[in-house]
């Protein structure tokens, strides 16, 4: 069976994921910042069911030191699929005229820097898979085409430059066939999403692990919808 690597998998679309792969018999490593308080994931693990599927690791996508002992752990175990989920929606640089500078430096580095390094530390494990995926997920607030509304300043600009950081990726890792995406998970009901969200996290969960599972090289380089249509950069 496949397996994934998730960031921030405690909670929201995160955990939502680990649940539908582990539902399908996926090898799931999830990290979180804290194992021991994420109760979602630490039931998950004490369920029979899934006890040798899941592997819960801690990181701070920021830390480089809980990195490279993730790194460690993983060795050279193949990792069909990389999820970069964990984001911050970075709230106090929303507004024109409240550029909080703290907020602008998390954003950066949970959106932005975070996904690329993950690229980087895990990208042999990725191309010693079988399925070659990188998912990276964006957020239609990204796309300058869809910007309809302005502010969310720090959330968009990090979206879009994570959107740059992907075609890149995705035409540099093309010689190793692995496919690099910028996924839209649609409007989720989650902390971030807030309840008016179109999608409960199932929904958005099992049409993610969809879109990743009939993804093919021709999607590589490409901001994705969670229905698969193509969004405007
Ligand atoms: N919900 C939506 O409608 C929507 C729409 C478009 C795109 N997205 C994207 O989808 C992804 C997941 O969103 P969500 O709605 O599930 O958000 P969420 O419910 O707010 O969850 C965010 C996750 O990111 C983690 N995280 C934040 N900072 C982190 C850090 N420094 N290190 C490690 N983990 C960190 C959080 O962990 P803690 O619990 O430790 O804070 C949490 O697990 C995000 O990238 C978001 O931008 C969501």
């Amino acid at each position: 069976m496949p397996s994934i690597l998730i960031t921030g998998a405690n909670r929201g679309i995160g955990l939502g994921l680990c649940r539908e792969c582990l539902s399908q018999g996926w090898t799931v490593h999830a990290t979180c910042r804290q194992p021991e308080k994420s109760r979602h994931l630490l039931a998950l693990q004490h369920d029979k069911k899934y006890t040798s599927q899941l592997s819960v690791y801690p990181l701070d996508v920021r830390n480089s030191e809980q990195l490279e002992s993730l790194q460690a752990a993983l060795g050279n175990s193949p990792i069909d699929v990389l999820v970069n989920n964990a984001g911050v929606h970075a709230k106090k640089a929303s507004q024109f005229g409240h550029c909080d500078e703290d907020t602008w430096e998390e954003a950066v580095a949970v959106n932005l820097l975070a996904p690329m390094k993950m690229m980087e530390c895990f990208v042999d494990n990725v191309a010693d898979s079988k399925m070659k995926i990188i998912a990276n997920l964006s957020s239609k607030m990204g796309s300058m085409t869809d910007n309809n509304s302005g502010g969310s300043y720090a959330y968009r600009a990090t979206k879009a430059a994570l959107n740059a950081v992907t075609v890149s990726a995705a035409h540099d890792l093309k010689y190793r066939d692995i496919i690099v995406m910028v996924l839209h998970p649609g409007w989720v009901r989650t902390d971030m999403g807030g309840p008016q969200g179109e999608l409960s996290v199932e929904q958005a969960s099992t049409m993610l692990l969809k879109l990743i599972q009939r993804a093919s090289m021709s999607d590589s380089g490409k901001f994705l919808d969670i229905d698969g249509t193509e969004i405007p950069w």
